[in-house]
């Protein structure tokens, strides 16, 4: 076992912490304040290889590692969660392109993304259906070589900024999963319809919203895999795009222990710095110890993912187990500021409310736990 990033590892993890450091932390209580979405950064970002990263080399793409992914995206974190999670998101939506899409489906969108700077939208979950995928109501109904797609989709990433979507439909809601398929839509599709931005806790940084599907008319060409493969496309994506998620949870965590260690190193309390008191050690101790696990479950899972092995139990572990960190760890860096930290003239009240849609989206934490006990239970 060896423990070590290997070379090309750690030179992404450097560059990624300088672009983090010049492009990202300057300006990101600045977007946390005003909600705006950072779209020249974000290019700027994809500039230097850092979004769409999944794509392959035969298609002219970074094809950076599931692992390389998690080094980046920690990196990012610790300057923005907000930023992270919009830069991630290209790889959340190319994702079920490569899992379930044909060689020219891979082409068209594989290709654009390596060449030109498109952002992607990922739209499985919908008002009325977050954890239960099987139970999404998004209606695609089939006409001719058409398929004509009804309904709403909730809390989407990059929702508004988006070139393309990747979205996943019912043919019929009362056959569960058996009925769901997956298809790329372009932006410009009539129909398509962004709505209100959503006015988030925090990672406010990052476009979230409602999108509106009236009569979306999609070629059967742009469907990925067969019909009712759908559902199978979108969970193996999330199997794979669960530890770049641990990841940005590790980067919040990671920032908010550097900040506390700053702090509590000059922070007087009864005459002597607060880092003198076992209180204060504690809770730094465990940010400590809960980053190093966290990160180890993230590259085992990563490590995984990139072998070809069936990761999902892994992943919903590094998953939960980070994002629970993250949310402690902000938490206890609030507690150790003191007053301080309530107040928004300190880095760590963000940290979170960045943290807290950590335990949230790509599956909550009880979905999680699902996973990994009925893995458990089954084998
Ligand atoms: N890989 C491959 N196949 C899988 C699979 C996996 N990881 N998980 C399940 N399947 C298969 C099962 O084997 C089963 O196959 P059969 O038809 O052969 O029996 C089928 O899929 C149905 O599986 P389940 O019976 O387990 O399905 P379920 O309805 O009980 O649901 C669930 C399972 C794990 C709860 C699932 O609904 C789930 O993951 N929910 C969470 C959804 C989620 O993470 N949403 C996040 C949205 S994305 C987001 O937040 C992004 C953003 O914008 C930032």
């Amino acid at each position: 076992m060896d423990f070590t990033l290997d070379d090309e590892l750690a030179v992404l993890r450097d560059a990624t912490h300088r672009f983090t450091e010049e492009e990202i932390i300057p300006v990101a209580a600045e977007y946390d304040r005003s909600g705006e979405f950072p779209r020249a950064i974000i290019k700027k970002a994809w500039e230097v290889g850092l979004v769409s990263t999944c794509v392959p080399e035969e298609y002219g793409g970074v094809d950076l590692s599931v692992q390389g992914a998690c080094v980046a995206s920690e990196e990012i974190a610790r300057g923005c969660a907000g930023f992270a999670t919009s830069i991630m998101c290209n790889d959340l939506a190319l994702t079920p392109i490569l899992v379930g899409g044909n060689d020219a489906q891979k082409k068209e969108w594989m290709e654009l993304c390596a060449t030109e700077f498109k952002l992607g939208s990922f739209c499985l979950s919908e008002p009325a259906a977050g954890s239960d995928v099987a139970g999404l109501q998004l209606q695609a109904t089939k006409e001719g070589e058409e398929y004509v797609l009804s309904g709403t989709k909730a809390w989407i990433t990059n929702g508004g900024e988006a070139d393309f979507y990747t979205v996943f439909a019912t043919l019929d809601r009362s056959t569960r999963h058996k009925g769901i398929c997956a298809f790329v839509v372009p932006r410009d599709t009539p129909g398509l319809e962004p709505g209100k931005k959503e006015d988030k806790l925090g990672q406010r940084a990052s476009d979230t919203r409602v999108i509106h599907f009236d009569g979306v008319r999609v070629p059967a060409s742009q469907r990925l895999g067969e019909e009712g493969e759908g559902f199978r496309i979108a969970m193996q994506t999330l199997d794979r795009t669960r530890p770049s998620i641990a990841a940005v949870a590790i980067g919040i965590a990671e920032r908010a222990l550097g900040e506390c260690l700053d702090y509590a190193r000059e922070r007087q309390a009864f005459g002597s710095p607060i880092a003198n008191f076992q209180a204060v050690q504690f809770m730094l101790a465990d940010m400590a110890k809960d980053i190093e696990a966290g990160r180890l479950l993230t590259h085992q899972s990563a490590w995984m993912v990139d072998r070809g092995m069936v990761a999902s139990k892994q992943s919903s572990m590094a998953k939960c187990f980070s994002t629970d960190a993250a949310m402690k760890a902000t938490v206890d860096a609030i507690q150790i500021f003191g007053g301080n930290g309530y107040t928004r003239e300190y880095p760590v009240e963000k940290l979170m409310r960045d943290a807290k849609l950590m335990q949230i989206y790509e599956g909550t934490n009880q979905i999680q736990r699902v996973v990994i006990a009925r893995e458990l239970l089954t084998h």
